[in-house]
């Protein structure tokens, strides 16, 4: 067999790809209940068109009691009544490709909501098809220790059951990697029940591919068998749906919520999320929210300057390495569980974050939003499970008119109240100015877009990156194409000498303000001004 032909194949447009995730009930109200719908990511598929993105993840748009936002799933196959109906995002389907914008759902395979009809019956005493469908012990006084969380007392049924994320998220059963033989209620992950579940899922996600859809972001993908301490049997499942999707939907895309993409691209994604660690220290500070705080270390891209990227440019590498040609590694500028990349920055220091996520290889992932530099808003109270992760999730700001023009409904009847601080941000005032954070994030994905170099299957190669300095300069390289990229998110002024392959001039600076280049015979040298950057084409 050729070498090519082991290569497992993948959706080609990934390589070219920019994603912009939508938190759908904050983006657009077209019906001024408050809450965003999905006529409302219609109306605005020429702005996402304008930004350059290509693609597009909508956070989950299914009926749901809304304890954990969508997350905590009712009924897959129904579009939440709050957003609208199947032919509507059958037509966002449409209006996505006829812009050539790409649209992925959502997938939550691990839990339901408490109130999914499947564990309604589960719940029940007596046997049926849905008894097993989730992790039920065989008796609610015995309590089991281990690494579950299990709710005691819920339903008729004698036994508790094993929860996943919010105690209200059930656990599907895919099974047990190495049940126990002294406890009979963990189901082998081939017992008539658990493949049933699994065919379930899997005709979830053909419903959806066969009405348009172009893949799907897969929430927790690693935790599915329980007791797999290497993920290898859950990985099992996710290589049956990818042969089940080169098969069926060629084209379509796996993208994980894993924060392991050498394991995840072995399961069979086509992209997942960087390791979470790698977020930390690029972007988060000390004071921090979302699920998953870090409280030690720097990170790099703060005035600080405090930051290691060695650390985070040695973990990248392992993980590039072993992901090269079958499957990517996404950076994101921020999502629904993380602060806003905002947080703590300036204007120029979001700017210096998006040019290095948009000059990373892989398929970059833009939230709502940042683009235009929208705020966390601190101490919002807590709305549909969201807690300290509500203040990312505040409606979209459009213009300067009534609710920042996300809806026509009275200001208490919004989902989440709009930003009021005074100069907040919105896409009308920075549409037309041609420095404005808006305008140099098109930029950005435009150069990127331009050049196979820039995209996700150019090289990565660091050519400064040492512990706890700056700057960081990396080159990236397609062919004959190369680009050098220089950045400082310090405030102090710094210089730095390397060698660079093959370069012998200056370059001709793309994009940035305070980088000085020079180089000669293959040595180079960079002097950069306080939080500055550079992208030059060599
Ligand atoms: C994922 C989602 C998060 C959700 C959790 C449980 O991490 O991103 O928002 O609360 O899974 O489904
Ligand atoms: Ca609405």
């Amino acid at each position: 067999m050729s070498k090519k032909r082991m290569r497992p194949r993948r959706p080609d447009w990934l390589s070219t790809t920019v994603f912009y995730e939508i938190y759908p009930q904050s983006f657009y109200d077209t019906n001024s209940d408050g809450i965003g719908d999905i006529p409302g990511i219609i109306r605005k598929l020429d702005y996402i068109q304008s930004l350059g993105c290509n693609a597009i993840w909508v956070n989950p748009c299914f009926e749901s009691p809304f304890k954990d936002a969508g997350y905590d799933v009712a009924d897959y196959y129904k579009v939440a009544k709050r957003y609208g109906t199947n032919s509507d995002l059958k037509r966002l389907f449409k209006e996505a490709q006829k812009r050539g914008i790409r649209v992925c759902l959502d997938l939550v395979p691990g839990h339901t909501s408490i109130e999914h009809p499947w564990f309604k019956k589960s719940c029940k005493a007596g046997k049926n098809k849905y008894s097993n469908w989730y992790i039920w012990t065989d008796n609610v006084w015995k309590s089991i220790t281990g690494q579950y969380r299990v709710i005691h007392g819920y339903g008729e049924r004698d036994g508790n059951f094993i929860t996943n994320f919010f105690w209200l998220q059930p656990a599907l059963n895919y099974g047990f990697a190495k049940p126990d033989p002294t406890k009979p209620w963990q189901l082998s992950t081939d017992h008539p029940d658990v493949k049933a579940l699994r065919r379930e899922i899997m005709n979830i996600m053909c419903y959806w591919l066969d009405m348009g859809a172009d893949g799907f972001r897969v929430d927790m993908a690693s935790s599915l068998v329980k007791g797999d301490n290497n993920q290898q049997a859950t990985s099992r499942f996710w290589q049956q749906v990818r042969i089940m999707f080169e098969k069926n939907y060629p084209d379509a895309v796996l993208i994980s919520e894993w924060f392991d993409p050498e394991k995840a691209v072995r399961a069979g994604f086509h992209a997942d999320f960087a390791e979470r660690f790698a977020y930390a220290s690029l972007f988060r500070r000390e004071r921090v929210c979302g699920m998953h705080p870090i409280t030690e270390g720097y990170s790099f891209f703060r005035r600080e300057g405090k930051g290691d990227i060695a650390k985070f440019v040695n973990s990248y590498l392992k993980h590039l390495n072993k992901t090269r040609h079958k499957g990517y590694i996404s950076i994101p500028t921020g999502n629904h569980d993380l602060s806003r990349i905002s947080f703590g920055r300036n204007l120029k220091e979001i700017e210096l974050a998006f040019a290095f996520v948009l000059t990373m290889p892989g398929v970059p992932f833009i939230y709502y939003g940042d683009e235009i530099g929208m705020k966390y808003i601190e101490s919002l109270p807590s709305k549909e499970g969201g807690y300290n992760r509500t203040g990312s999730r505040t409606p979209m700001q459009w213009s300067n008119g009534r609710n920042a023009g996300f809806s026509e409904a009275t200001a208490n009847k919004l989902y989440l109240p709009v930003d009021r601080s005074k100069n907040s941000a919105n896409v009308e005032s920075q549409q037309d100015k041609p420095y404005s954070l808006l305008n140099k994030v098109r930029r950005l994905i435009a150069l990127r877009k331009s050049s196979a170099a820039l995209c996700a299957d150019g090289e990565f190669i660091p050519l400064y990156a040492k512990p706890r300095k700056y700057p960081f300069v990396y080159m990236r390289r397609k062919g004959r194409e190369k680009f050098l990229i220089t950045l400082n998110p310090s405030s102090n002024k710094v210089s730095a000498n390397f060698k660079a392959p093959s370069i012998s001039s200056p370059g001709r600076l793309q994009v940035g303000t305070g980088t000085v280049l020079t180089a000669k015979d293959g040595r180079s040298k960079v002097d950069m001004a306080p939080v500055s950057y550079g992208i030059f084409r060599m």
